[in-house]
């Protein structure tokens, strides 16, 4: 926040500094002309001669944009994969993550339609598996687009009954541009209408080839519902992350992506977040998005209380400051201050590219935004 002597303001607006001087006693503030005015007067100066001011505040970089994974070889070990569950609108996404989970979803969410996307962890056989539901209403473009993001594989699931639809393409789209592999499950094949030949072949034409077929797409065709062929599907998760190795360091300052946030009556802003790479405890400070905080309590997507949280783990976190958003990137710090500072800038930066491209406001364009 800058300052300016009455004089240079004078200057700068190429006036009499004795009329500046008048301005300003008339608005209340008694000024020589060696004396130095805040901000806000000099808005208010400038704005009596209907001049635009230019607000520039300077912006260290950014501590989220230059962070680089910079770890060595034999830090990185195995972590569970992340898989996106992806597809058309009822097409049975979230009653397939719930039979995997063997727990009732479904029948909790409003109209049954997904409105965020809720992560959970599974373990099959001692390997773990985390899974992030998508909702595939149209509305829902942008969570899908972060989903994908983050994620290691997707699951496009198509219903054998309905086909190809508009978010069928829409994800495979997503999956594309992130460059993650794909599993495509043909669900409700248990529908005497179902036809997996059908979808198999549609789905050629996007380049999904099975590779009975001689592409190189596993499909596998399940019924969500009926649980046919469950085992089938994870056991295809399951090669595809050993094929890829998915990798993290875990002993490090934690790193990830806020999955979901909001305010809730007791406890405050929660966060939903996936951590992605270190480990992240309790009593840590961190930046989500503008918003910091100290990891006050972590819960898991059963509900229990964790001391810790590794790569690939989704939980609940308690302790921020103020909502962070869907999408937002979390990093842990090493001290409260510097997550504090760090959070500020953010928000000064976010505010700045609200105001618009670039920075020349008026004054009442300020008066707004203040
Ligand atoms: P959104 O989250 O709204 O995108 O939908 P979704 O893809 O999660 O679909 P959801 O799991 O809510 O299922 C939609 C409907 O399809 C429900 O009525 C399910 O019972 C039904 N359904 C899901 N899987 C199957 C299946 O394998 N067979 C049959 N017959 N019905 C299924
Ligand atoms: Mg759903």
């Amino acid at each position: 926040r800058g300052t300016l002597t009455v004089g240079d303001l004078a200057k700068l607006l190429h006036k009499d500094a004795s009329e500046v001087i008048k301005k300003l006693l008339f608005l209340g503030v008694m000024a020589t002309i060696n004396q130095e005015i805040d901000m806000d007067a000099i808005m208010l100066i400038a704005g009596e001669y209907g001049v635009e001011v230019e607000v520039k505040i300077p912006v260290e970089e950014d501590a989220f944009e230059t962070f680089e994974e910079t770890d060595e070889a034999e830090d990185l070990m195995v972590r569970p994969p992340v898989v996106t569950i992806m597809g058309h609108v009822d097409h049975g996404k979230t009653t397939l993550l719930d039979a995997i989970r063997k727990t009732n979803v479904t029948g909790g969410e409003a109209g049954g339609i997904t409105q965020h996307i809720g992560a959970y962890q599974v373990e099959i056989n001692g390997k773990k598996i985390t899974f992030l539901d998508t909702p595939g209403h149209e509305a829902f473009t942008m969570m899908r687009a972060r989903g994908a993001q983050v994620t290691d594989i997707t699951i496009i699931v198509v219903a054998a009954d309905d086909g190809i639809m508009p978010q069928t393409v829409e994800a495979i789209n997503h999956a594309k541009a992130a460059g993650v592999p794909i599993i495509v499950a043909v669900n409700k094949i248990d529908k005497p209408e179902a036809n997996a030949d059908k979808i198999k072949q549609e789905m050629t034409e996007y380049e999904l080839v099975p590779e009975e077929w001689g592409g190189d797409t596993i499909f596998v065709e399940v019924s969500a519902k009926q649980r046919i062929n469950l085992e089938g599907l994870l056991e295809m998760i399951l090669l595809v992350a050993e094929v890829n190795e998915f990798k993290a360091n875990p002993n490090k300052r934690a790193r990830g992506t806020v999955i979901e946030a909001e305010l809730d009556k007791g406890k405050g802003p929660v966060a939903r977040i996936l951590v992605q790479h270190g480990t992240l405890k309790i009593g840590d400070a961190f930046v989500a998005g503008n918003c910091f905080g100290r990891v006050r309590a972590m819960v898991n997507d059963r509900g229990r209380r964790l001391k810790e949280a590794g790569p690939s783990t989704p939980i609940e976190i308690t302790g921020l400051t103020e909502v962070p958003q869907a999408g937002d990137p979390f990093l842990v710090f090493e001290d409260e201050r510097k997550a504090r500072a760090i959070a500020e800038r953010r928000a000064i930066k976010q505010r700045q590219s609200d105001m618009g491209a670039n920075t020349r406001v008026t004054l009442d364009d300020l008066f707004n935004h203040i």
